[in-house]
């Protein structure tokens, strides 16, 4: 049923009970139905609480996919909102979407101190569909319900408390709400009741403009604010119809479904069934090698996890490097109110650094990050496997070297993982986990355990150059250059992914991280570089100008002054000269056009990739590509969105380039096979 009912006294306690969370699904709706069905005269007060942890995590979106199915919640809401005896929500942690919706449908709101109330609906492309963009602003006002709803926010229990969705916050809600006096209750009218709030066109308009700048794209936000502005405007039994139809419609929007995927997928990043029984090395203390931008953020990651670090390096310059590295971590969380200056000044003392081996703490874990050679990779480990305990798990966070040629230089191989984290490694979610050929389980599992720790999404990725997600990057970059050469500039480019969903284009990304760390890839790479593919020297020509991106004042852009981009004419000179070179007759790219191409590109070789089991599924894939490259998220990731777009559809895109450039358009045989099968990519199952 997903409730138990147990009365005490003439108080019915009603638990919402559907672990973990208390998902409002099909069954708990037909439960409280039943509570409302068989309520009798003995009963004065309904309290309305979660077993276990959470209050209710809202409506099960589990549910979303299939035909909607009676009682629906806001009918539930309704009747428990009108029952004679007063409902009472005895808030004890997460109360969200449906969960909230339910707590505003009760007559008073007691909550725990340390419960959550918000409306995420739109965090999954629905809106609130149970009457929260109706009773909350009636509650709140509408300038409140517009801070909450259209950005998908939650409250702390004193900001409801201070808003006025909550009436009261007690330790112990549910015995509070047992010994509420009623008189209180009864005098009060249901908040469907309350009087209609006023229209607010300040709070309205800055609605809209959050929404356009941190959800952009996105149809929900700006449904959940009409719907709210109509609040104002409708009788509340009308605006609940609208609120429906809007809710059942949007569900089922492309939007939504990529939302929900992400969402779930999110949820299934964990280490694989593989590793179930395999207890990983407990991380207590761990040494960082390198401590410039990714070590630094590392070992501050680290550190905030609770785990001791001490980051080597090589000598005394780069020790004070940096320890300076490390102060400007602390000093800016310090700054946007994430730590107080004492703890500021404790993480800058807690965290070592030292200099050279001899002195090295006994460490469970050591992370190297430091420059990306195989003989500086080499000795780095050569000597941590000298200066740890046997039991040390070793990683490596290199972006494209060979991890079986790392491990090689071990006596133990199998101790060796690739940890490969994103710049800035403190902030950024994603942690691929790289498995080498002697990789052992308890390694992996530690890299896993590690994860969870430092709140990150792990995703397994086999040994390729680039893993997953640089190796998909090589392809959207250099597919890019080919567009310039081809005709194409670098703001059109930018322009048609930034009009695709992302927050910017290849080239301004370029600029922000720096042009120089891809160029002395491509130098190391430039022995064994395939000679039939064809190579665009624009990039390496900047590099050698100086025009490293944003640090040097000018890359694709200009960046007068330090301040925002300027179109550099000299840039299309470039690329005019490059073409000529080239003998490249040059053309006009739609916008259409060059959005096909990049995705195309990206699609074919994360194809590969899922086909060589460097990936184990689809979702993976989307994970990387969402939380490390900046995928707009309302796409549900590379791969979910390659679904939608469909192999067969793909396919034939495909052909029509390959016709140009063979070497270039090589097809994944992954596309070739579902596109004649009709099948998805989200199906495919991990290589054997
Ligand atoms: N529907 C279905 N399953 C849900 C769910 C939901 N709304 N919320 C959480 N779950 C599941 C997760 O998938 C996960 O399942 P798993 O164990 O099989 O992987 C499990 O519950 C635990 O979830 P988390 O790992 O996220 O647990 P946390 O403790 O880290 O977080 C939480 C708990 C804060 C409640 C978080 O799960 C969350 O934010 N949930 C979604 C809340 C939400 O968006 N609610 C709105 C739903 S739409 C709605 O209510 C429409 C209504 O207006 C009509
Ligand atoms: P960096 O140049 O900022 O830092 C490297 C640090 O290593 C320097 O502080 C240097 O003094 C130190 N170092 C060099 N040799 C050493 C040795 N033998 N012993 C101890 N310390 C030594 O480089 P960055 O960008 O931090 O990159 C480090 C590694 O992380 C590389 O393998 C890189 O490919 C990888 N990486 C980089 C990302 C990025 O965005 N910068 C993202 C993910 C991985």
């Amino acid at each position: 049923m997903s409730i138990r009912i147990e009365k005490q006294g003439q108080a019915m306690i009603v638990r919402l009970d559907n672990p973990p969370v208390n998902a409002i699904g099909h069954a708990m709706r037909l439960g409280l139905r039943d509570v409302l069905d068989q309520l009798d005269g003995g009963v004065d007060r309904v309290v309305v609480t979660g077993a276990g942890s959470a209050f209710a995590a809202g409506a099960d979106a589990r549910e979303f996919d299939a035909p909607p199915a009676e009682p629906h919640l806001p009918d539930v809401i309704a009747a428990l909102e009108q029952c004679p005896v007063p409902w009472i929500a005895a808030i004890n942690g997460v109360a969200l979407g449906g969960g909230a919706e339910i707590v505003l449908g009760c007559g008073y709101r007691i909550a725990a101190p340390g419960a959550q109330i918000g409306l995420p609906e739109v965090t999954l492309g629905v809106i609130p569909g149970a009457g929260g963009t109706q009773r909350l602003p009636r509650l709140v006002g509408m300038k409140a319900a517009l801070d909450i709803i259209p950005q998908g926010k939650a409250l702390k229990a004193d900001e409801a408390l201070a808003v006025g969705l909550i009436d009261q916050i007690a330790d112990d809600p549910l015995q509070a709400a047992l010994a509420l006096d009623l008189a209180i209750v009864s005098d009060r009218p249901a908040v469907s009741a309350m009087p209609a709030p006023g229209r607010d066109d300040e709070a309205i308009a800055a609605a809209r403009d959050a929404a356009n700048r941190k959800m952009r794209m996105q149809t929900a936000p700006q449904r959940a604010i009409d719907l709210v502005a109509l609040s104002a405007e409708l009788p509340f039994d009308d605006a609940m119809q609208q609120e429906r139809a809007a809710f059942l419609e949007l569900r089922q929007l492309d939007q939504a479904r990529a939302l929900r995927h992400a969402f779930f997928a999110e949820r299934g990043a964990k280490a694989p069934a593989s590793l179930k029984d395999v207890a990983p090395v407990d991380v207590r203390s761990a040494i960082v090698v390198g401590g410039g931008t990714m070590g630094a953020g590392i070992a501050y990651a680290l550190d905030r996890a609770g785990i001791a670090v001490t980051i080597v390096e090589n000598d005394q310059g780069a020790v004070e490097r940096a320890g300076v590295n490390i102060a400007r971590l602390a000093e800016a969380a310090e700054k946007r109110g994430l730590m107080s200056a004492a703890q500021s000044a404790e993480v800058k003392q807690r965290i070592a650094v030292v200099e050279g081996y001899g002195a090295l703490p006994a460490a469970d874990l050591a992370i190297e990050a430091v420059f990306e050679e195989m003989a500086v990779k080499h000795a780095v480990f050569s000597a941590l496997e000298k200066a740890l305990p046997a039991h040390a798990v070793l990683a490596t966070n290199t972006s494209y070297l060979d991890v079986n040629r790392i491990a090689a230089v071990l006596s133990a191989p199998s101790r060796l993982v690739g940890l490969h984290f994103f710049a800035p490694a403190h902030i950024m979610k994603l942690l691929e986990i790289v498995e080498g050929e002697a990789t052992s389980d308890v390694a992996l599992a530690t890299g896993f355990a590690l994860a969870k720790r430092l709140k990150k999404i792990p995703v397994l990725a086999g040994v390729c150059d680039g893993f997953i997600g640089n190796r998909i990057l090589t392809r959207y970059r250099e597919q890019a250059d080919m567009l310039l050469l081809d005709g194409a500039t670098p703001w059109e480019v930018d322009e048609a992914m930034a009009a695709f969903g992302y927050a910017m284009g290849p080239y301004e990304t370029q600029d922000l991280s720096g042009l120089d760390i891809a160029y002395a890839n491509r130098k190391r790479k430039a022995e064994t570089r395939d000679p039939a593919r064809r190579y665009i020297a624009i990039q390496d020509r900047m590099v050698e100008q100086g025009r490293l991106g944003r640090k040097t004042g000018v890359g694709w852009y200009r960046y007068p002054g330090g301040g925002g981009k300027v179109v550099d004419p000299l840039i299309e000179d470039l690329i005019r000269e490059e073409a000529h070179f080239a003998k490249v007759a040059r053309r006009e790219f739609s916008a259409g056009e060059i959005r096909e191409r990049l995705l195309a590109a990206m699609i074919n070789e994360a194809a590969a990739i899922l086909d060589e089991g460097i990936a184990a599924a689809a979702a993976d894939i989307d994970l990387v590509t969402l939380h490390g490259y900046g995928f707009p998220r309302w796409r549900g990731g590379l791969m979910h969105y390659a679904d939608t777009v469909g192999a067969g559809a793909i396919h034939e895109r495909l052909q029509r380039y390959r016709k140009e450039d063979p070497v270039v358009w090589r097809i994944s045989p992954l596309i070739e096979r579902l596109a004649e099968s009709g099948g998805r990519f989200a199906d495919v199952k991990p290589a054997e």
